[in-house]
Order: C-alpha cells, then sequence, then structure tokens
C-alpha cells in the first residue's frame, strides 16, 4: 500500500549527558510513518526505542540532551517550533501514551478533569464536553463510564488507567499517537482487551501510530511495518508480514528466534550473545555494532559499517551480508 508520509525523520541524533560529555544514544535514523499507518518498534531494551519516541515531541528536550536532525510531522520541523507551538503540538497532532498511567495522571484531579484539561488547551472543551468524555471513556472500554469520570487515579484499577490513558491521548484526535509499550504493566489478559480497544479507536480514526513493544504477538496483529533498532540505529525495517517470514538482518532473525522460543539442535531456547549496551561502544569503531553477537560476522563486519540500504521494493536493511532465506547459514 503506498502511503503519504504523515513523519518524516532524517538523520535524528538524540544525545544525553552534560555539555562536554554527551553520550550519543540515537544516531542518525531515518524513517517515514505514512497517513493512517502503524509502525512497530522493537529491539532489545536500551536500544533507543523510547529515547527518539519521545524525541519526536521533544518531551526528553533539556540541558542534558540534544537533538540534531529533522523531524517533520506534514512538513512541519518540530525540532525547529519555539515552545508555544510545540505546546499546541502536543496532545493535539502527537499524543502519547505511557507505559505508566500511574505517574503519567494527576493524582490530585479527577479522571473528567484531566481529559478535560487536555481538550481545553487546544480549544476543544465545547459545551458538550462532558458528554464527549463519557462516550471517549465508554468507547476505550470502561464500563461505568460515569463513575470513573468522577474518580481520582487511585481509584480506579491500573487496567481502567492504561484505558483512561488511551482515552487522553484520543481526546484530541492527534493525526500522530505513540504508544510505548502500552499495556506493559497488565497482566495478559488486560493487555490483550487494551491493545484490542487501542487498536480499534486508532482504525476508527485512521490514525497513525508508532508502537513499542517487546512483544511480536502485538507487532503480528497490530503492525502494518516494523522498525528493528539496535544500539540506537534502524537496522532493518519492512511490512510486518516481510519480517516475520524473512528476516533479513541477522539480529531480526535472532529477536524472531528469541520471540517463538525456537530451539538449536542441542535443544537450548534461542538467545542472543553479549548484550545491547556493547552496541553503543562499537557504534563509534568502524565495523558492524552487532558483529561481536552476530553468528553471520565476517572480516569485513568489523571494518566496515553497513548503512541502512534497500534490500527489496518495501525493505530496507543495514546487513553487509543480510538473510537471504529463512535459515542463518552462518
Ligand atoms: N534522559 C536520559 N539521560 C541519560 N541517558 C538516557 C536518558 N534516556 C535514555 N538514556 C539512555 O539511553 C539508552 C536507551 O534508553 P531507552 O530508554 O531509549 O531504551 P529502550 O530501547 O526504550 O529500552 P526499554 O525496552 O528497556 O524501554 C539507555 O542506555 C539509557 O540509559
Ligand atoms: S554486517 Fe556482518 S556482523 Fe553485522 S549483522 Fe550483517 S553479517 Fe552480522
Ligand atoms: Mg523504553
Amino acid at each position: 500500500m503506498v502511503m503519504t508520509a504523515l513523519l518524516d525523520v532524517r538523520a535524528l541524533s538524540v544525545s544525553f549527558g552534560p555539555g562536554g560529555a554527551r553520550r550519543t544514544i540515537v544516531d542518525r535514523i531515518d524513517f517515514s510513518i505514512g497517513r493512517g499507518e502503524i509502525v512497530a518498534l522493537v529491539g532489545e531494551s536500551g536500544s533507543g526505542k523510547s529515547a527518539t519516541a519521545l524525541a519526536l515531541s521533544r518531551l526528553n528536550e533539556g540541558p542534558r540532551c540534544g537533538y540534531s536532525g529533522e523531524i517533520r510531522l506534514s512538513g512541519r520541523n518540530i525540532l525547529a517550533l519555539d515552545h508555544p507551538d510545540l505546546r499546541r503540538l502536543r496532545g493535539r497532532a502527537i499524543a502519547t501514551i505511557f507505559q505508566d498511567p500511574l505517574s503519567a495522571l494527576n493524582p490530585s484531579e479527577t479522571i473528567a478533569q484531566q481529559i478535560a484539561e487536555g481538550m481545553r488547551a487546544h480549544g476543544m472543551a465545547g459545551p458538550d464536553a462532558d458528554d464527549r468524555i463519557t462516550r471517549l471513556l465508554g468507547e476505550v472500554g470502561i464500563h461505568d463510564p460515569d463513575r470513573v469520570t468522577r474518580a481520582y487515579p487511585h481509584q480506579i484499577s491500573g487496567g481502567q488507567r492504561q484505558r483512561v490513558m488511551i482515552a487522553l491521548a484520543l481526546a484530541c484526535d492527534p493525526e500522530l499517537l505513540i504508544a510505548d509499550e502500552p499495556t506493559t504493566a497488565l497482566d495478559v489478559t488486560v493487555q490483550t482487551q487494551v491493545l484490542a480497544t487501542l487498536y480499534r479507536a486508532v482504525q476508527k480514526r485512521g490514525m497513525s501510530v508508532l508502537i513499542i513493544t517487546h512483544d511480536m504477538g502485538v507487532v503480528a496483529g497490530m503492525a502494518d511495518r516494523v522498525m528493528v533498532m539496535y544500539g540506537g540505529r534502524i537496522v532493518e525495517s519492512a511490512p510486518v508480514e516481510t519480517l516475520f517470514a524473512l528476516p533479513r538482518h541477522p539480529y531480526t532473525r535472532a529477536l524472531l528466534d528469541c520471540a517463538r522460543h525456537v530451539r538449536d539442535a542441542s535443544g537450548h531456547y534461542a538467545t542472543i550473545p553479549g548484550t545491547a549496551e556493547t552496541a553503543f561502544a562499537l557504534r563509534a569503531t568502524q565495523g558492524c555494532a552487532f558483529a561481536p553477537r552476530c553468528r553471520r560476522a565476517r572480516p569485513a563486519c568489523f571494518t566496515h559499517q553497513p548503512e541502512l540500504a534497500e534490500c527489496s521494493d518495501t525493505g530496507r536493511v543495514a546487513c553487509h551480508f543480510p538473510l537471504v532465506g529463512s535459515k542463518i547459514d552462518g
């Protein structure tokens, strides 16, 4: 499906730390998200997924965080916006659902007050605001919306709080929804219900979504396209069916093997040797950051850094020796 890009990210870098000792976490990444497209961002813990997601609406901005590159939403460069424009953008054009709703919600305001406040900030709290809030809570699967509107965050369950976060994010009809591990804190049954609710709501609105998750089942069920991040770089991007059927990057393949609980010839479950933390140090060298953990690594991998390049009509991979079949032959 050809889609016009809503979000276009070019050479985005995000670095943290005091002035002279900045550590580049996200390193010159390029990607786009089409209108109505659901893109999943996956990768091991610490690979830079949240740093990327937060940067999209400059939520990690501060004296110890620097950005470079471009983040264009409908053509406007978010990195060049002044603060009043940035406030107008947050919640309205881009909304974010966080992993921990308890810390994201204000404990001293009722749920209705918090949703109404978001709507007011964007001039969307008309005379029918109360009705809209109740309808929205019903839409995200809250069975007793009248009670929940009057409740404080601690008076509702974790699953309800996560549904409230979704309602808050949808309240101003954002163009782009960012969901950073939106259900990790919930039990598995509730996770599934909340994700199904989220999926229905975004499908109905034709919204673009960036979803970050460790759950490949969620990726398979929700996403149109997947981006795989390793050491702050995107190493593979492909439509979800292609990526699952024929991962090109050895790291993608290893992640999928772990998720599928694949066993080797001796019956051991697949693991990825070493840790992802080494990637950041290795990125400064000439070689591939995944090389010490890669079963396919050859001498050239330690001396030449692979760039993300097209490997098919719809896929891109950063590997000198991408997989061509479904089996790792290294
Ligand atoms: N504000 C910050 N200041 C300093 N370092 C940071 C900051 N935010 C993130 N980092 C570092 O950036 C790296 C990537 O962090 P990030 O939170 O983006 O990982 P992640 O891929 O979202 O991991 P997880 O799957 O565990 O959520 C980590 O080494 C982290 O310590
Ligand atoms: S470039 Fe080499 S080391 Fe890096 S992922 Fe590809 S095969 Fe493995
Ligand atoms: Mg994270």
